[in-house]
């Protein structure tokens, strides 16, 4: 079954933040789960690099646009790689490919949809937006705090208003399209408040992608050149990752198994623009579009100019990866805002992942190399090991409808709950005495707790899977689909383990 997955692209005006990361590693969670649970995933990611805005910064840092979009491009793909992100596609707009899949989508509108005229209005390049008059703020600037600039052109536009019935209908027949449900409501009311056409092109500037004409309409002689608005070439990067224009109905086909991951400021974008513009074309929505929340730093929000920008490189070194992937999903409901504070990632490195998983592993499996390594697997459990062997070998069931609703949060308390359990089962049977007294239930307790080291594994193997594939190798298991989950121990024997996680760092 195919399971498809996309982050926004990211504009490329600035270096790779923990903004980006945490998109991008949400993703890759789902990904990563899906793939385990047999799914044939394709998780696309890349870079947004036209527009004002990244010609101004190029511009800024006296560098041509396409080499500077090359450096910063080449700099997402490095995050991705820095935070684990197993990506399946990596879409640069500035590529042949999406050129070619935007010109076509653009032609794929329907005709009635488009119309020229002349757009006068604000505008912040900041969000490469449009502001209505009514939005701008007591400083006048855009919602975001952006500053907006004045622009009159002739653009071409897409005629949105006649959409919003039909998106009405749509969010009402399809109520898991749009997540969390406090984003579905903001959106379904922002669509009852009546949508006014949107300007989708651009003439006074040049670095975008040409509005294509058609060769036998005056347009083919006019003087007057057109660059696609930045948003609906960007919206177009995720049909080009399936191949579009090549094999429509196989391009609808992904779509309609596509989520989007995006954050909370681009929900309109992909709520309400991508798919009014999909239903024009002919092209099927995508399934599911979740929205998550913003990160603020001790309490501030994040920007360059106040110089409190965390960067994930910086956390990755000093804590590791799997400290920060899980620091990420487990401190902050998935969907919500969120503060970061090291004292606070120090505190989930140290409490849950040094002391509740490091420790749990590193007891039992310890345990076992002192007896020589060897583990003589014993399913003949009594009632003291029923729930924790059945809740080990439950896990995934039970993590996979949270993990459908992209609930990461709650996927997690689910894994966790079970570290605890299983913490608590070691304390209870204290396998040290039973060393003394009856080898035969010390091998069922260890088997049992074996079986629920296994299944942790995999519960967090999407989540921080350098750490899962350590404890794999610890107890022979190759980790490569959840199936494995019900395998019986056999008899093994286990190599050394080392330290999951180090106290001093
Ligand atoms: N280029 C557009 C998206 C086009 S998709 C067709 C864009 N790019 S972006 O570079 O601004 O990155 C957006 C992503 O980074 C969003 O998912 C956004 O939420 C995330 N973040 C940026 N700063 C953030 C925080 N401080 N906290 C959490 N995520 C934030 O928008």
């Amino acid at each position: 079954m195919k399971f498809n997955i996309t982050t926004p692209i990211y504009y490329i005006n600035g270096e790779p933040h923990i903004g980006h990361a945490y998109t991008s590693i949400a993703a890759d969670i789902l990904a990563r789960f899906k793939r385990l649970d047999g799914f044939d995933v394709h998780l696309c990611t890349g870079t947004d690099e036209h527009g004002i805005k990244v010609a101004r910064t190029a511009k800024k840092e006296k560098m041509d646009v396409v080499e500077f979009s090359n450096v910063v491009s080449q700099k997402f793909r490095d995050m991705s790689a820095a935070i684990n992100m197993k990506y399946d596609d990596f879409v640069r707009t500035t590529e042949e490919r999406h050129i070619k899949s935007a010109q076509a989508f653009w032609k794929m509108l329907k005709k009635e949809d488009v119309y020229k005229n002349v757009y006068s209005g604000w505008y912040s390049a900041q969000d490469e937006e449009y502001v209505a008059e009514a939005d701008l703020d007591k400083n006048r600037r855009a919602p975001s705090g952006a500053a907006v600039e004045w622009m009159e052109e002739e653009s071409y536009f897409f005629r949105l208003s006649a959409y919003q019935d039909k998106l009405l209908d749509w969010y009402e027949k399809h109520p898991d399209f749009i997540a969390p449900a406090s984003r579905r409501n903001e959106i379904i009311s922002f669509v009852k408040g009546g949508l006014r056409d949107l300007s989708i092109s651009r003439s006074q500037f040049t670095w975008g992608i040409p509005v294509p004409v058609d060769s036998d309409s005056d347009e083919e002689k006019s003087e007057l050149k057109h660059v696609m608005y930045v948003w609906i070439d960007a919206l177009t990067n995720y049909i080009t990752s399936f191949g579009f224009p090549n094999n429509k109905a196989y391009v609808s086909e992904m779509m309609e198994n596509c989520t989007h991951i995006v954050g909370k400021e681009i929900i309109r974008f992909h709520a309400v623009y991508w798919p009014a513009f999909l239903m024009s074309a002919g092209i099927s929505l995508p399934k599911r579009i979740f929205a998550h929340g913003w990160w603020t730093n001790e309490g501030v929000k994040m920007s360059k100019s106040v110089g409190n920008v965390v960067d994930p490189r910086d956390i990755i070194q000093r804590y590791g990866l799997d400290v920060l992937r899980f620091f990420l999903f487990r401190e902050v409901r998935f969907g919500e805002d969120g503060d970061f504070s090291e004292a606070a990632l120090q505190k989930r490195f140290s409490y849950e992942l040094a002391n509740d998983l490091g420790n749990l592993v590193q007891r039992v499996l310890a345990f076992i190399q002192k007896r020589g390594g060897n583990i003589v697997a014993d399913y003949d459990i009594s009632d003291a090991d029923k729930s924790l062997l059945e809740n080990s070998r439950k896990l995934i069931e039970k993590m996979r409808p949270f993990m459908d609703k992209q609930y990461l949060h709650s996927a997690l308390n689910t894994v966790w709950d079970l570290v605890m359990e299983a913490n608590k089962y070691v304390n209870d049977m204290r396998p040290w005495e039973l060393a003394k007294t009856d080898e035969k239930r010390l091998n069922v307790v260890l088997t049992v707790l074996c079986e629920s080291i296994r299944s942790i594994a995999f519960g967090l193997a999407a989540f921080i899977p350098d750490t899962a594939r350590k404890i794999f190798n610890f107890i022979n298991v190759k980790g490569e689909s959840f199936g494995e989950i019900s395998a019986n121990f056999v008899d093994q024997h286990f190599p050394q383990p080392s330290v999951l996680f180090p106290k001093e760092k």
